[in-house]
């Protein structure tokens, strides 16, 4: 989906008014140290089968910067925005139109993660400040951590660890998995086994495909013939809407159960239909939580865009409000970035997904909720793991 004019007046409306609001209670505070506008550089996929999760995250950072007032720390803001198409071959080129010819303050995105690591090696290198508000590539927050790099959404072990849990409580013996080839794909599955067979399940067999293809038929049929007592995957966005499909039209969805990280069935209900119907999956947000923060969220969002977020969109949100805490803190003075870098650091986000608080790394530390797919929602019926964070894997700050 595009930004359209509606959209944009919209938002525009909630700023006027969260402006308005906001003169009244920051009257009398300090005015902002450094003239002109917040350069933000929103580096995300506008096309490809991960254009739809770029347009949530997009929406949902707008929507809180514009409940803020529209402002950072008092400053006016400017957006730059890049489509990187999900291609890692291209990240360079475009994470430098931002770093260097548009010389961005703070360079948000991405969601794939080979993208997101050559985002994260550019950010370190021009000490850019990043906020990662999806690509969960377990380095970037591990042995690749850095002071000036931070993540709102997840790291890709984490809704394996949890699936792969639930399943070995579930008493499944065995299992294959299915995946894109690449680091989010391999880590998912990664973590799924590990936890899988701690809990005293066998991984029978890991299958892969190269990102973004959904050739699916020979891996449906070997599926078929391994006869698993569960398939665990890890697919997203275009990608996870054929799959769910072909799985169904295949008549495995009667035989063998198939599990994912959340981002299976999230945002892509509408078009998986009767299909995902049933389905489990893990992951650190659902549709229906009932905590005031969500509610005010969902609420506020499909107003502003006439359509539901999805974890995608709460991720985007956090972004901003990691970044507004930071801005905030220091008052609209970028300079003052060992500052800016605390205040982000210990950050207790109100966000739609519960609470979220960062580890040494700058990574989420979450609630993992089990979530089964009842008509268009993803219905959370447990915390499957409490406060998950990563172990430390070698960050050094
Ligand atoms: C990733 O590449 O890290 C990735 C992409 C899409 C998702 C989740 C993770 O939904």
């Amino acid at each position: 989906m595009k930004l359209t004019l509606k959209h944009l007046r919209r938002v525009g409306a909630i700023a006027a008014a969260a402006a308005t609001a906001g003169l009244l209670l920051t009257s009398g505070q300090a005015p902002a140290q450094q003239p002109g506008k917040i350069k933000i550089g929103l580096m995300l996929p506008y096309t490809g089968t991960f254009a739809a999760l770029g347009t949530s995250i997009t929406n949902a950072f707008k929507l809180a910067i514009a409940e803020n007032g529209g402002k950072l720390g008092g400053r006016e803001i400017e957006y730059f925005t890049v489509d990187d198409e999900s291609d890692p071959a291209k990240a360079p080129d475009n994470a430098n139109k931002l770093i260097k010819r548009d010389q961005v303050d703070v360079l948000v995105g991405t969601v794939h993660s080979g993208v997101a690591l050559a985002m994260a090696k550019l950010a370190r290198d021009n000490n850019t400040l990043l906020i990662i508000p999806n690509a969960g590539a377990d380095e970037i927050t591990g042995p690749l951590c850095a002071a000036n790099v931070f993540r709102t959404s997840f790291s890709n072990s984490q809704m394996g660890i949890a699936m792969g849990k639930v399943m070995a409580e579930q008493t499944k013996k065995t299992a294959v998995t299915l995946t894109w080839k690449y680091a989010a794909g391999d880590e998912s599955v990664g973590g799924f086994k590990e936890a899988f067979e701690a809990g005293g399940g066998k991984v029978l067999k890991e299958m892969s495909l190269p990102f973004p293809q959904v050739e699916f038929q020979s891996y449906l049929t070997e599926i078929a013939a391994l006869k698993p007592d569960v398939v665990y995957v890890f697919f997203a966005g275009g990608g996870a809407v054929k799959f769910v499909k072909d799985y169904a039209a295949a008549g495995l969805n009667k035989t063998i159960p198939l599990v994912g990280a959340g981002f299976l069935t999230d945002g892509t209900l509408d078009a998986q239909g009767d299909a995902a119907q049933g389905l489990l999956t893990t992951l650190h947000y659902g549709d229906g939580l009932n905590i005031p923060k969500n509610n005010a969220f969902r609420a506020a969002y499909t107003k502003a865009y006439t359509t539901a977020p999805d974890v995608y969109a709460v991720q985007g949100y956090d972004a901003a409000q990691l970044l507004i805490a930071g801005v905030n803190a220091v008052k609209g003075d970028m300079s003052k970035r060992a500052e800016l870098v605390k205040a982000m650091e210990v950050a207790k986000l109100d966000s739609p997904r519960g609470s979220l608080a960062l580890n040494k790394g700058h990574n989420p530390i979450h609630d993992i909720y089990l979530r089964k797919v009842e008509g268009k929602e993803n219905k959370v019926i447990s915390v499957a793991v409490k406060n998950l964070t990563d172990p430390p894997r070698g960050c050094k700050l």
